[in-house]
């Protein structure tokens, strides 16, 4: 057969097949069988002997022209079908952004926190400042600067952590803070060069951790409690009475009343425990006749109050003549569980992490 046809038929054979095919592998194959080191038109080069030498350069141009012609064919054909198969996996990978997301699982603060986020908030709008004080201290501001002298058998009452360390001549010995009222120590301290010098008012409130060596249902050994004071001149319990009525409506509700009971602190004179009137019987130690099972006669004890001894004044340089102060002082976890009228069984699952109890809050 006449060599040149064989090359053209070549040429048209590869085109045809070229063109139908579906995939860069399925070309790459063609490249091989077409124009490989054994493909076919090497195949019809070996032929070359057999023709006339006249015919030669006419074959070996031709031959270059046909593989010439096959790997443009190729080339288009690859540019077409590698854009296809790109899109293809472009939409096969598409996201759909219109879709929904997933919402990442989102928590929310400590019922504890959300207490005294509260508690500060009630204070701040009656001028008070929130005060941050060490929760590792000495047991000059825990006891001593508070009238409560080394030997005073009322200091076992806060069951207090000693820390292991050195024992200070001047402050005695370090300790977790076992009240809030310790900070109240110190931020008297602190404020008293300005009294001094320039006059004026204290109104602070310290909210902390205290620290005692309790545990069972109704105690944990890390709790919270806040612990306010006001010091200007001439204040009287008639103020002590109405900031805390303030806080008790502004926290349980308006139709919440507050009373005072005396009851004895060394670092107030005269001291109080305070009362709220009970939300479950109006106040009333009654309800249908019967007598109220959540309070005692119409009222639930919130906590301690008074006025400063004159002593805790002086311990922390502050002229106990010229002014006076209220303070009052309690648990937040308690504050809490009353405000929600919960009974918790158990304060220790307050501490747990366990979601299931956290998340209802
Ligand atoms: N610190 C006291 C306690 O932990 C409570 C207390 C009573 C605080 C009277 C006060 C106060 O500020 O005036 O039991």
């Amino acid at each position: 057969m006449d060599l040149q046809q064989l090359l053209r038929d070549l040429g048209d054979h590869a085109e045809g097949k070229i063109k139908q095919a579906q995939s860069l592998a399925e070309l790459e194959a063609f490249q091989l069988h077409f124009l490989g080191r054994k493909g076919e038109l090497a195949l019809l080069m070996k032929k070359v002997a057999e023709v006339s030498k006249e015919e030669r350069p006419i074959i070996g141009a031709l031959a270059n022209e046909v593989k010439g012609l096959i790997e443009r064919h190729l080339e288009a054909a690859h540019e077409q079908l590698g854009s296809a198969e790109i899109n293809a996996q472009l939409v096969e990978e598409q996201e759909d952004i219109t879709e929904p997301g997933i919402r990442p699982p989102e928590g929310h603060i400590h019922v504890i926190n959300q207490a005294i986020e509260e508690i500060t908030d009630i204070f701040e709008r009656a001028g008070f400042s929130r005060t941050r004080q060490p929760e590792v201290d000495w047991d000059w501001y825990a006891f001593e600067a508070l009238n409560m002298p080394k030997e005073h058998p009322a200091r076992d009452e806060w069951e207090t952590f000693f820390m292991d360390a050195p024992i200070s001549s001047k402050w005695g010995k370090m300790l977790l803070t076992p009240h809030a009222t310790s900070g109240t120590a110190r931020t008297l301290a602190q404020a008293a060069p300005r009294l001094k010098k320039e006059g004026g008012s204290i109104r602070s409130i310290n909210i902390a951790k205290t620290y005692r060596r309790q545990i069972d249902i109704t105690h944990v050994p890390m709790f919270h409690q806040f612990d306010g004071v006001y010091v200007n001149k001439q204040v009287s319990v008639t103020h002590l009475l109405g900031i805390l009525d303030y806080f008790v409506k502004e926290f349980f509700g308006q139709d919440r009343r507050t009373r005072l009971r005396p009851f004895h602190f060394r670092f107030t004179e005269p001291s109080f425990e305070i009362d709220i009137s009970c939300g479950v019987c109006n106040g009333s130690g009654k309800i249908n006749g019967e007598k109220c099972r959540t309070c005692k006669d119409g009222w639930l004890e919130l906590g301690g109050a008074g006025m400063l001894h004159p002593n805790v004044l002086e311990a922390a340089n502050i002229d106990s003549k010229t002014y006076s102060a209220l303070a009052f002082g309690w648990g937040v976890e308690r504050t809490y569980m009353m405000k929600e009228g919960l009974q918790l069984d158990d304060m220790r699952l307050l501490y747990k992490n366990d979601l299931r109890f956290l998340k209802q809050f």
